[in-house]
């Protein structure tokens, strides 16, 4: 495991150690969470107060889902899902009819998703192995057709992580295996420091306000969640966050390479609407 707090969910929002993990949370965000004082409690956006916010305004995002399943068809054998929260791209990817193992690092996300798989068909549930692990260190004794990290998640790894995915992703793939994944095409981020503040109505009925904060040059942008409107009969108001690495496609690109593992596909995914563009990825081993 990545010894950066960025990068673990257990461990709260990242800040050096010691240090006022509000201090880490930059801009208006920084700034209204100072001025609700004690009447606010910070989480990270994963842990077991985050994890139903998480669930909450993840909602489906249909189409990274879609482009997922769709090229996990060309692929045969078990799956592996690294980082599979409460389960967005999980219930999709069992329509497959594949045997898929759920690896996921944070108790909060994997009670969610258990939940929501004992909602299914037994026979769906049956297929699906849901395993408490950190990406970037594992060992599930077995090969798999496919390894699959959605929605932009690797980008939650520092460099060691990363190389540490590599290795793990490396070993767990079964000849002719193939790993997908997206991330963020950080060429089309923007310049300058940009602080989008974005109003989303989930399908529960709850409403949040979700300010994403970053500064040009910056290796990480911070994504900080508040309930909205803030409700001061509700205290204490519960805010998240977390921090999510920027770094070129073309860096993950030769990383890959660097580890191994030879780019077989890349496809811009169509753009959302918001200011980001994410890409697919596939990898296979190296002859
Ligand atoms: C952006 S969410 C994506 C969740 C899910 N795949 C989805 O599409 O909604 C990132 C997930 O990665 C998990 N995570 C963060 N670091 C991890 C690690 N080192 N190993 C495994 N999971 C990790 C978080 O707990 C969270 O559930």
């Amino acid at each position: 495991m990545s010894t950066d707090p960025s990068t673990d969910p257990s461990t709260g929002p990242s800040a050096a150690p010691g240090a006022d993990p509000r201090a880490a949370v930059p801009g208006r965000a920084g700034a209204l969470l100072a001025e609700l004082g004690d009447r606010a409690e910070l989480h990270d956006l994963y842990d077991e107060a985050g994890a139903p916010v998480y669930h909450a305004i993840a909602g489906s995002s249909p189409l990274e889902v879609r482009e997922l399943v769709a090229a996990l068809r060309s692929t045969s054998g078990a799956v592996l899902e690294l980082a599979a929260g409460s389960g967005r791209l999980t219930m999709p990817l069992l329509t497959l009819g594949r045997e898929l193992t759920a690896l996921e690092l944070a108790p909060g996300m994997i009670r969610i998703l258990e939940e929501r798989l004992r909602a299914v068909p037994a026979a769906r549930r049956d297929r699906c192995t849901v395993v408490p692990g950190d990406m970037s260190s594992f060992e599930l004794g077995r090969e798999f057709g496919a390894i699959v990290l959605g929605a932009t998640s690797v980008s939650l790894l520092d460099a060691t992580g990363r190389a540490g995915l590599y290795r793990c992703v490396r070993r767990h793939l079964a000849p002719g295996g193939k790993f997908l994944l997206t991330a963020v095409d950080v060429t089309d981020f923007g310049s300058a420091t940009t602080e989008q503040v974005m109003d989303v109505d989930c399908a529960d009925g709850t409403r949040f306000r979700m300010y994403e904060h970053w500064t040009e040059g910056a290796d990480a942008r911070t994504v900080t969640v508040f309930p909205h409107p803030l409700d001061m009969a509700e205290l204490p108001i519960t805010v998240c966050t977390t921090r999510i690495g920027v770094f070129p496609v073309a860096q993950l690109e030769a990383e890959l390479a660097l580890a191994g593992l030879v780019l077989t596909q890349r496809r811009s995914l169509p753009a959302t609407g918001s200011h980001h563009h994410d890409v697919l990825l596939v990898a296979e081993v190296a002859a």
